[in-house]
């Protein structure tokens, strides 16, 4: 499996503090199947930076000791980037990382409580610039779990959408948990990831969301693909099919 969204680098935001504690969170994910992961440490959140070099040089390092400790994970760079405007500029002057560096998918997060209007100016110029954005999480946003076409008017507009495996396994909530069993029955969600901060209370764990989702859909080759091929397009910076959404009402 792969995994597209995980705080894994040490001491760049709220994720792990110490190099240790991201070893103890590789050794998690590869112990549930996962030998990919795409390290997205926030970015432009008011809070943390992470300019695209500082990640890159990052990986590099966590990755040297991931080899020297027996650890077969493979890592990539990339950013859990937050809704701003200019979108575009910042990806251009090297402020907002996309995935693998390809400029082809960004992780966007969006506030947690409301959806700008804005962000649809964003998805618009980010998909005219042959960039597709990634929303993150939409199943914790408050504005999608009470109307779940904000998201699909984004998904129509050429976004992808990825729901945190906790979320889908009832740990975020039952609120969390409602929407996300909603999304996935609408073709809604595209893949599923760990957004992993920790090795114990947010573990790097897909396995039993990939379960859970079969069970919500009926079909368990499509959720296993939101683990594995969806990602590695994404990874490869290809252009990905998705099958046709449907409004939740
Ligand atoms: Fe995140």
């Amino acid at each position: 499996m792969i995994d597209l969204h995980c705080h894994i680098l040490p001491g760049v935001d709220d994720g792990p503090e110490s190099q240790d504690e991201s070893l103890s969170m590789a050794r998690k994910a590869v112990e549930d199947g996962i030998y990919t992961i795409v390290a997205t440490p926030h970015t432009l959140n008011g809070i943390y930076i992470n300019p695209v070099k500082e990640v890159t040089s990052r990986v590099a390092a966590l990755q040297e000791a991931l080899s020297k400790n027996h650890i077969k994970l493979q890592l990539y760079a990339g950013a859990d980037v937050y809704l701003c405007p200019n979108m575009l500029e910042r990806i251009e002057s090297g402020d907002a990382g996309t995935i693998n560096d390809s400029r082809k998918y960004i992780l966007l997060e969006l506030p947690s409580q409301i959806v700008p209007p804005g962000v649809k100016d964003e998805i618009f110029s980010l998909k005219l610039n042959g960039i597709t954005p990634i929303i993150s999480h939409p199943e914790r946003n408050s504005a999608i779990q009470h109307d779940t076409d904000i998201l699909y008017e984004l998904i129509r507009m050429g976004a992808l959408s990825q729901v945190t495996a906790m979320s889908i396994t009832g740990d975020f909530g039952e609120m969390a948990l409602q929407c996300s069993e909603r999304l996935l029955k609408h073709r809604l969600v595209h893949i599923i990831a760990s957004d992993a901060h920790s090795s114990d209370s947010r573990p790097p764990i897909l396995s039993q969301a990939v379960e859970a989702a079969a069970e919500i859909m009926g079909n368990y080759e499509e959720a296993e693909h939101m683990v594995t091929e969806v990602p590695a397009t994404i990874l490869s910076g290809v252009i990905i099919e998705i099958p046709e959404p449907m409004r939740a009402k």
